[in-house]
């Protein structure tokens, strides 16, 4: 089966187990995965004429089910570069008619998921990770199961997690995907938020992911959206190019996002801020139907929308608000913060590149009568 200078004796028994339990598995496997195969592309002879044998081989790649190649690869026979797909072709393992989209191109993009990475993967465990100490890791397996993945369901046969932070036995809305590695991770990054918390309905605000928003007063949306539609994931974090595979696996654009989107302050352009003016409607931002000094920030004063609003959601401020900024420093009196004072009107204290907000009062000046509370932040800035 394997090199022998590379097994010794008791991994010789090892694989012999294995074998055995992957023949029992191969008869039981076939019978389920024969009924419904017309919805099921991988199961299906007028794709992978071989049908199980397309995938695996007698002789397989070693440390895998037998399969053609190594898992970093596998998935790019068929879903690869066209050089791959001809070659694969040939095999007779995919039918010649198939024009297959080339997801490798998607990660060989600046930004995409790190599927390159070694990983320690193994089924059956536990995500959200629980240990620290675990490298990240992400691959084609954690989104699309090589069996049951289907047409119109991309992730059937995977498992989720909720808002919550619970195991789903199936991925019922998207995020619950993305909330696997997303949220309550013991192994996020530094420079990662848990996006099962900003996304939280009892937040003071979110962008409506998990449940519908907040406001129901957001004068820029774009027809169809109103304030009780639900937005993905992956309307903001996807290809870059809509023409070709959809999916958030990889952009032109940092943070892979779908559209151009300028996190840091400069002039503003309908391609700056291209992600957010596909839904908001850039008239109704710069005409200031809301916020009445938008125009006098972003196109004045070359401030980004991500200096004042988080895309994801605020656990503290109304309307996306987040001042933990690089940027934004405490106002003269020591404050950091946002006061939500009713329907387009607040109060910011800060401290912006020598501009003391102490506070400052919008629709009209400072009033102390309506005043509700003190500033929900004066923590020092960190990184963002
Ligand atoms: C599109 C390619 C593809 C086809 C077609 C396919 N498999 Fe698989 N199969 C895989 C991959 C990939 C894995 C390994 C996943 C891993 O371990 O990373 C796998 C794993 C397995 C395993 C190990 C248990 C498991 O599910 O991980 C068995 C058994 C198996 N396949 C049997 C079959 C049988 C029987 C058929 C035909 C009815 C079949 N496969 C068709 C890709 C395929
Ligand atoms: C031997 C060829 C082959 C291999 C290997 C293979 N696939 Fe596929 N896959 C196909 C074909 C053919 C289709 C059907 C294409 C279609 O419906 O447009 C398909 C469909 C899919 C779809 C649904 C696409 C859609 O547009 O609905 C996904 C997702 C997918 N495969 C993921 C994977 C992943 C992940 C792997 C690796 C574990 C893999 N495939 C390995 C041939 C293959
Ligand atoms: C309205 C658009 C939008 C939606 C919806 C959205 N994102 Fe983002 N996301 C962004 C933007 C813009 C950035 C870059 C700016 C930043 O990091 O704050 C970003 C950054 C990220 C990052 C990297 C930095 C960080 O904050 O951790 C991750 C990971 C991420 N998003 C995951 C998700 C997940 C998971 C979902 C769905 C549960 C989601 N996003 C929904 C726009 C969005
Ligand atoms: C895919 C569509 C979509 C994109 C892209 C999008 N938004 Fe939104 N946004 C919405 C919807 C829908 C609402 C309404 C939610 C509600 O009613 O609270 C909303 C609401 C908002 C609100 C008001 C929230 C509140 O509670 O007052 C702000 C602020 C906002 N978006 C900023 C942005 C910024 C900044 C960007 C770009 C980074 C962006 N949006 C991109 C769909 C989108
Ligand atoms: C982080 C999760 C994730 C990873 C990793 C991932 N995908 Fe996907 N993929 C998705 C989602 C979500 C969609 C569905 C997008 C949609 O329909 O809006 C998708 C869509 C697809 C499609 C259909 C594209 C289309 O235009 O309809 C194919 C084929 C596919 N993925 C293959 C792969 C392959 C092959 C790999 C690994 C090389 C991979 N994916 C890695 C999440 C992922
Ligand atoms: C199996 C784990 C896994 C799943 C599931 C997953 N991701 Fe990721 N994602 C990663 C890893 C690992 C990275 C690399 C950065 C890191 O370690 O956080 C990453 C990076 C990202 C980034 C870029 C972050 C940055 O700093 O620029 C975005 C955006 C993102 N993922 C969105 C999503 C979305 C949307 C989904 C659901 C459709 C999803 N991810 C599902 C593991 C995952
Ligand atoms: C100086 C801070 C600041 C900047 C920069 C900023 N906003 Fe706002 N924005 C606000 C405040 C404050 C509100 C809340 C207005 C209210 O009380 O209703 C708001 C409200 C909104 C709303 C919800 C109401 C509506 O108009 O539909 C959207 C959407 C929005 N902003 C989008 C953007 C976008 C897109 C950008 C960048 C092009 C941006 N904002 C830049 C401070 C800012």
């Amino acid at each position: 089966m394997l090199p022998a200078r590379k097994i010794g004796h008791g991994n010789m028994m090892k694989i012999s187990a294995k074998f055995l339990l992957f023949l029992l598995f191969f008869f039981i496997i076939t019978n389920l995965y024969a009924d419904s195969n017309k919805t099921k592309p991988h199961g299906d002879k007028s794709n992978l004429p071989k049908g199980c044998a397309s995938c695996h081989k007698g002789h397989g790649e070693y440390n895998t089910p037998m399969l053609h190649e190594s898992r970093k690869l596998f998935c790019f026979r068929c879903h690869g570069h066209s050089q791959n797909i001809e070659k694969t072709k040939k095999t007779g393992d995919l039918a010649m008619d198939i024009q297959e989209k080339d997801l490798q191109g998607e990660f060989d993009k600046a930004y995409h998921h790190p599927i390159e990475k070694d990983s320690v993967h193994h089924f059956g465990e536990t995500l959200p990770e629980v240990d620290p100490s675990l490298p990240r890791h992400v691959t084609c397996a954690d989104c699309h199961h090589h069996h049951y993945v289907s047409n119109d369901n991309k992730t059937a046969g995977i498992k989720g997690t909720n808002r919550q932070g619970m195991k789903t036995e199936t991925v019922n809305v998207q995020y619950e995907l993305c909330f696997n590695c997303h949220s309550y991770s013991a192994n996020l990054l530094a420079d990662q938020t848990n996006k099962a918390e900003l996304f939280d309905a009892a937040n003071p605000s979110f962008h409506p992911v998990v449940s519908s928003g907040k406001n129901s007063d957001v004068p820029s949306l774009i027809y169809p959206l109103t304030t009780s539609s639900l937005i993905k994931c992956t309307d903001c974090h996807n290809n870059d190019d809509p023409l070709g595979p959809k999916g958030p696996h990889g952009s032109k654009y940092e943070h892979i996002l779908s559209k151009h989107f300028n996190i840091s302050d400069g002039p503003e352009g309908i391609s700056e801020y291209e992600l957010c003016y596909s839904c908001h409607n850039r008239n109704s931002i710069l005409g200031n139907e809301s916020f009445p000094f938008h125009d006098l920030h972003i196109v004045i004063s070359n401030i980004s929308c991500r200096t004042c609003h988080n895309p994801h959601g605020s656990t503290q401020n109304a309307h996306l608000i987040d001042l933990d900024n690089i940027s934004i420093w405490p106002s003269k009196s020591g404050q950091r913060g946002f006061i939500d004072l009713g329907p387009r009107a607040g109060e910011c204290y800060l401290n912006c590149h020598g501009k003391d907000h102490d506070p400052a009062v919008y629709p009209s000046k400072p009033s102390t009568s309506s005043k509700t509370g003190t500033p929900s932040s004066s923590r020092h800035p960190s990184h963002r």
